[in-house]
């Protein structure tokens, strides 16, 4: 860049840091996938947030911060687990869900007394993180961005900027552009907010339990099936644990390697334009559209959303996927393929 020409990327983060602090919507990458942001400290700002995407009012938001120490601003009775966790593993993606502090407006948390942070690792959200707080932050100088996955409630999050728009088009006032994101599904949330119990895992990510376990000393069971321990009024809700999330409209199918041929020659005597997600060598009979992913967990899930969006915008009949590995280091990938082909077809067009 020639010098004395403005630098694009601080004029966006100055204009996203005014609006921001305006109440408005500002979209921004992160290194699992774009967030739908807003000051975490204004009720109002919150609330255009769950307007935008269609999401009930009582599932709560992660609040991203620009580093640990910002925690005890939005949390209280800290326990020295999230410190440990927070020094190996942020900024990354992982979600801690700690007792709320005082100050947190319930529009943030669901009306929950618990609240969800992390610090992500996006240079992009670091920067934008950054010029907030040194902005002043958001409303009584609290300095905390509310970001659900910027998709329609229930849909596939998006993974690149064109995503987002597609997604929400005139809704969101900014949309900062960093690309792909690196990780490709959403962070790891830990719940640490239950006093003298064991740290439990909400919902799987990159970081593993094991991870987790290592810095914490403590063995951290599988996420549990949620939906029917949501019932019980003490247990925090997680959008991300309902059945049918991060869902495409075409109907979907997983499949065992070893089944699929049959699957697709069934799907293809009905005259229904498949479309198939691999990860393995075989060589399928023609279909309507083949995506091919990496046959390793990152490399999967890096680019899972984006075939699958591709997959359901394709005019397909039917999607069939290849069922992944039952091993732990698949069980993030597995958790979302599941959630995705419970809820595939299942929502209205408008709705998302
Ligand atoms: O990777 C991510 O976590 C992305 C990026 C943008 O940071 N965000 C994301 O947000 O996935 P969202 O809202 O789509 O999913 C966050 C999940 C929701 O399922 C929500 O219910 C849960 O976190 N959550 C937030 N606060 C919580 C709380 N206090 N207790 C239990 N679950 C909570
Ligand atoms: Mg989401």
């Amino acid at each position: 860049m020639f010098s004395g020409s403005p630098d694009p990327v601080s004029a966006d983060l100055a204009v996203a840091v005014r609006l921001l602090q305006a109440g408005e919507l500002v979209a921004f990458p992160t290194e699992t996938v774009y967030g739908l942001g807003a000051d975490a400290a204004d009720p109002d700002a919150v609330a255009r947030i769950f307007a935008a995407k269609g999401r009930p009012a009582d599932h709560p938001l992660i609040v991203h911060l620009p580093d640990a120490t910002y925690m005890e601003q939005w949390a209280r009775d800290i326990p020295a687990s999230a410190w440990k966790l927070a020094a190996a593993f942020w900024p990354g993606p992982l979600t801690l869900i700690l007792a709320r502090a005082p100050a947190v407006p319930y529009a943030v948390t669901g009306g929950q007394e618990t609240v969800g942070v992390r610090v992500p690792a996006h240079p992009l959200a670091q920067a934008l993180l950054r010029a907030y707080a040194q902005a002043g932050g958001g409303r009584g100088g609290l300095c905390g961005i509310a970001a659900p996955s910027a998709n329609r409630f229930g849909r596939i999050s998006p993974t690149d900027a064109a995503h987002v728009h597609e997604e929400l088009g005139d809704a969101v006032a900014l949309v900062l552009d960093g690309g792909a994101c690196e990780v490709g599904i959403e962070s790891t949330i830990l719940d640490l907010s239950r006093r003298d119990k064991p740290p439990r895992l909400l919902r799987p990510g990159h970081i593993t339990p094991e991870q987790i376990g290592e810095i914490i000393g403590e063995i951290i069971g599988e996420s549990p099936e949620l939906p029917d321990g949501m019932k019980a009024a003490n247990v925090p809700r997680v959008s991300g644990s309902l059945d049918g999330h991060y869902a495409p409209r075409t109907a979907m199918r997983l499949v065992a390697s070893d089944g699929l041929i049959q699957a697709i020659e069934e799907t293809l005597a009905e005259k229904k334009r498949c479309g198939l997600l691999l990860r393995g060598p075989l060589t399928p009979p023609p279909v309507h559209l083949l995506r091919r992913l990496p046959n390793a967990p990152a490399g999967y899930a890096r680019a899972l959303y984006a075939a699958l969006r591709e997959l359901d915008q394709a005019g397909n009949d039917l999607i069939l996927v290849e069922a992944v590995p039952t091993s732990p280091d698949w069980s993030a990938v597995a958790d979302r393929l599941r959630r995705a082909a419970r809820g595939a077809g299942t929502l209205p067009c408008n709705r998302g």
